[in-house]
């Protein structure tokens, strides 16, 4: 079994436990790269090429018309996915579920048949609607059950994500 962690963060002004706080490396990040070291898997990062603002209001600005226009912005570069079975999908809530970029990457591909663990750092809404809209646009595909990482304790989250990773086979 080949496992791909493919992930979008957004570093810069996020909210943060409560107030907000510059962010060198996103949160998403920090987790995709702690599963990438457990796993071994190989890592992809999706990655727009357009630059979201890194003001937080600006951000949610800009993140909230692109959903309401059901907007998939178009990605840097993308990866051939065959080789793989399972796909560990790390991304931060956005409005309630998945960035539209983690949207568009799901466009490119077919997960047919692949298994897909989602993995989502927020900071207050769990993993929003994002199980449910996976399940929609991947409906051929088996989602397992997600892990939600309050982004703010993203550092300190490794015993959560071995046990998760535990449960799905992974580790
Ligand atoms: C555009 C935008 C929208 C957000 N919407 C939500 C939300 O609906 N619910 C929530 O709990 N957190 C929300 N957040 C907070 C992020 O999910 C949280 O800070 C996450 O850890 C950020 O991960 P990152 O640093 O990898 O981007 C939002 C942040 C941004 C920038």
């Amino acid at each position: 079994m080949k496992t791909l962690v493919a992930f979008f963060s957004h570093a810069g002004e996020n909210y943060f436990d409560g107030g907000y706080k510059n962010l060198k490396v996103g949160n998403a990040k920090v987790i995709a790269d702690k599963v990438q070291k457990f796993t071994g898997a190989d890592e992809f990062e999706i990655e727009t090429i357009k630059k979201y603002p890194i003001g937080y209001k600006a951000c949610c600005d800009e993140a909230m018309r692109e959903k309401k226009s059901n907007e998939l912005p178009e990605l840097k570069i993308d990866l051939p996915t065959d080789e793989y079975d399972h796909i560990i999908l790390v991304y931060p809530c956005w409005w309630g579920t998945m960035p539209q970029a983690v949207f568009s990457f799901l466009s490119l591909h077919n997960f047919s048949n692949k298994t897909i663990s989602p993995i989502c750092t927020h900071e207050g809404s769990g993993m929003g609607s994002s199980e449910s809209d996976l399940k929609r646009v991947c409906s051929k595909s088996t989602i397992t059950r997600g892990l939600a990482i309050q982004g703010s304790l993203a550092q300190t989250s490794d015993a959560a994500i071995k046990s998760w990773l535990k449960q799905n086979g992974l580790l």
